[in-house]
């Protein structure tokens, strides 16, 4: 058994975390000779839910938790801390603009960049979850410049999970057979989910789906998929968003199989196979060895594609125009 590591999932009074946490205590992530310090941060108004949270961990019995430490202070979460799950953020209530959402969660993700700078092991690996994602975690990284920006990742790993989930049904095939469909972009409606590398069984995707359901119905379906499970449980996803993000830090943690890629979303390096502007959280096929993510060139990219990730490049351009302009106003106050 291995020395414990400290774990923090932030929002841990949340949906998502409620099954998150399951996942993580289990060693469904870590694996199961890896303990666990399983720190919970969220706001002073949720700790009477997460005190019920923390009871039922305990009543879980967890063989691989070794502590568990509710707070609402991120120094006490942030000390020393390898892996970190950032679920928290605000939603978006009735009335709200995109904008205001994106100016509430960015001052957000400034101060737990900055308390991860300040207190976290400079190798912390960090998932952002919380939306906006993408430009979350771009902010996260920029203040806390102590730590290396390969760090920090945002989650399209659900995205990439619907999109194999709607092939695999549509030709009738066991989920396990469906390989390297990528989420390209923002985790938002302009990503792009491309099928154009996609194999089934080893078959390519395109000689089994006719091009225009690939180019039409199944790009919108994923991309409108979180819609559509609002629309119907009238609450976002939860199980499959904690399942996604198990999935994420499990293959950062373990690494990725040969062949087998995934999709993450990274602060885009100068210089990258795909000539995506630098210095923007972009989602991109990856591989993972020894806990270090690297892009996979040589996917081929056609007219359609890139047209589909200029319309996701301009609008994480512009998102992260409006959050450096959100903390810069906030800086002079
Ligand atoms: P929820 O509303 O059930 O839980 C959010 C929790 O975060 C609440 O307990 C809240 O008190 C807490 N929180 C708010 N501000 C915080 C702060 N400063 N520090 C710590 N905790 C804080 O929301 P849910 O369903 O768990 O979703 C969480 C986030 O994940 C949302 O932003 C949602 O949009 C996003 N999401 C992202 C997905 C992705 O694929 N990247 C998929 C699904 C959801």
């Amino acid at each position: 058994m291995s020395e414990p590591i400290k774990v923090v999932v932030t929002g841990a009074a949340g949906q998502i975390a409620y099954s998150l946490l399951y996942m993580i205590a289990n060693g469904d992530v870590f694996g199961k000779n890896q303990k666990i310090i399983l720190t919970l941060l969220d706001i002073p108004p949720m700790m009477g839910v997460l005190e019920g949270v923390v009871m039922e961990l305990s009543d879980c019995a967890f063989t691989l938790l070794t502590e568990v430490i509710p707070t609402t202070d991120v120094a006490v979460a942030f000390k020393d801390v390898s892996v970190v799950f950032l679920v928290g953020a605000m939603p978006r209530r009735e009335g709200m603009e995109r904008k205001d959402l994106l100016s509430a969660n960015v001052k957000i993700f400034k101060v737990q960049g900055e308390a991860l700078n300040t207190y976290a092991k400079k190798d912390v690996k960090v998932l952002v979850v919380g939306n906006p994602a993408n430009t979350n975690a771009l902010i996260c990284s920029h203040y806390a410049p102590s730590i290396p920006k390969e760090n920090f990742t945002a989650m399209t790993r659900l995205d990439q999970n619907r999109a194999c989930a709607q092939i695999a049904q549509k030709v009738g095939s066991d989920i396990t057979k469906v390989k390297n469909l990528f989420i390209w972009g923002n985790h938002s409606a302009t990503q792009f989910p491309d099928c154009s590398n996609g194999t089934v069984d080893g078959k390519p995707v395109t000689d089994l789906v006719d091009a225009s359901y690939l180019e039409n119905e199944f790009v919108t379906t994923v991309q409108k998929r979180g819609a559509a499970v609002i629309a119907a449980r009238k609450m976002s996803s939860a199980m499959s968003a904690a399942k996604a993000a198990a999935d994420h830090v499990r293959d950062w943690w373990i690494g990725t199989q040969s062949g087998n890629y995934v999709s993450m979303g990274v602060v885009t390096p100068k210089d990258n196979p795909y000539n995506v502007p630098e210095g923007i959280v972009f989602s991109f096929p990856v591989e993972i060895k020894n806990k270090q993510w690297s892009i996979v060139p040589g996917f081929k990219i056609n007219d359609f594609a890139r047209s589909k990730l200029d319309i996701t490049t301009k609008e994480l351009l512009e998102e992260k125009e409006e959050a450096m302009a959100v903390c810069n106003a906030d800086a002079k106050i």
